[in-house]
C-alpha cells in the first residue's frame, strides 16, 4: 500500500502508531521500505552523517537533491519527505516555493519539511500543492541561535512550543516533528492537534517516532541519549573488512571458482 499524507492522519485517528527513519541512499530506502517503515525522511542530517560536516547547516540544496532522488526512486510504499536545508526557504514564501518546486520536479519526493514556525512559507507551499511537514522544539538548523543541543519547551517555554504547533497546523501542515521536548508536553500537543505528531526525543505519546538511521544501526557519531540502537553495523562492517583483508593477504580470496578461464 502506498503511504500518503492522508494515511498518516488515518493512522492517528485509529490510534495506530507509525515508524519513520531517515534515509539518504538507494540501499537503505529499499530495505526500510520493504520492512514497512511508513515515512522515509531525506533529512538534512545527511550533512553530518554522510558528508562529514559539523551539524546540518553546511549541506546544500544540490547535495540534498541528489539524496532525495535516490530515496524517492527506491521507495515503493513509504511516504518520502524532503528536508529543506538551511538557507533554502527562510528568506520568503517565494524562495520556499521556488526551491520546493525544484525539489518536487527533480527528486520525485511527496512532501517537504521546514523547521520552525515559518507560517507564510507553509501556507504558500500548501496553497501551491506541496505537502509540508513542520518541525518544532529543538530545530538543528538553529543550533547556534539555540546555544547548542538543548531540550526546548520546559516550564514557561511550553506554551510557546504548543502555540507554534497550533499555528503550523492552522497554516496547513500535514504532520509535525517534535524534537527534544518534555514527554508530557509532547503528549499534550499530540492530543490537541488533529494532524499527526512524530517524536524524536519527545517521549512515547506522539503518533509516530523517527530516528536517524545511522544512530539506530550503530553507525552514528553522536549517539544521542534519546535514540536506540537496533543493530551494530559498525561491528558487522568492521569484521567483514578485516576478514576480506586477511583473505587477500593470505591468498584465500579470490578462490579458484571465482576466476575466469
Ligand atoms: O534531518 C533529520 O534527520 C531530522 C530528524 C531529526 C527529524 O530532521
Amino acid at each position: 500500500m502506498k503511504i500518503r499524507t492522508l494515511t498518516l492522519k488515518e493512522l492517528k485517528d485509529k490510534g495506530q502508531k507509525f515508524a519513520c527513519l531517515t534515509s539518504y541512499d538507494q540501499q537503505t530506502a529499499q530495505i526500510f521500505d520493504e520492512a514497512g517503515i511508513e515515512v522515509l525522511l531525506v533529512g538534512d542530517s545527511a550533512s553530518d552523517n554522510v558528508l562529514a560536516n559539523s551539524g546540518t547547516v553546511p549541506v546544500t540544496l544540490d547535495e540534498m537533491i541528489a539524496f532525495g532522488r535516490a530515496v524517492a526512486r527506491s521507495a515503493k510504499s513509504a511516504l518520502v519527505v524532503f528536508d529543506l536545508p538551511f538557507g533554502s526557504y527562510e528568506e520568503s514564501a517565494s524562495q520556499a516555493l521556488a526551491n520546493s518546486t525544484r525539489v518536487m520536479k527533480e527528486t520525485g519526493v511527496a512532501a517537504v519539511k521546514v523547521e520552525g514556525p515559518r507560517l507564510e512559507q507553509i501556507r504558500k507551499l500548501v496553497d501551491s500543492g506541496i505537502p509540508v511537514m513542520g518541525h518544532v522544539g529543538f530545530t538543528p538548523q538553529s543550533v547556534h541561535a539555540l546555544s547548542g543541543y538543548k531540550v526546548q519547551g520546559r516550564d514557561s517555554d511550553a506554551e510557546r512550543v504548543l502555540q507554534e504547533c497550533l499555528q503550523i497546523e492552522e497554516a496547513g501542515a500535514f504532520a509535525i516533528v517534535l524534537e527534544m521536548i518534555p514527554a508530557a508536553l509532547a503528549k499534550e500537543i499530540t492530543s490537541k492537534l488533529s494532524i499527526p505528531t512524530i517524536g524524536i526525543g519527545a517521549g512515547p505519546d506522539t503518533d509516530g517516532q523517527i530516528l536517524v538511521w545511522m544512530d539506530f544501526a550503530g553507525l552514528g557519531n553522536r549517539n544521542p541519549s534519546f535514540s536506540k540502537q537496533y543493530a551494530n553495523l559498525r561491528q558487522v562492517l568492521s569484521d567483514a573488512a578485516k576478514s576480506y583483508r586477511s583473505e587477500v593477504r593470505s591468498g584465500i580470496f579470490p578462490e579458484a571458482e571465482k576466476n575466469f578461464s
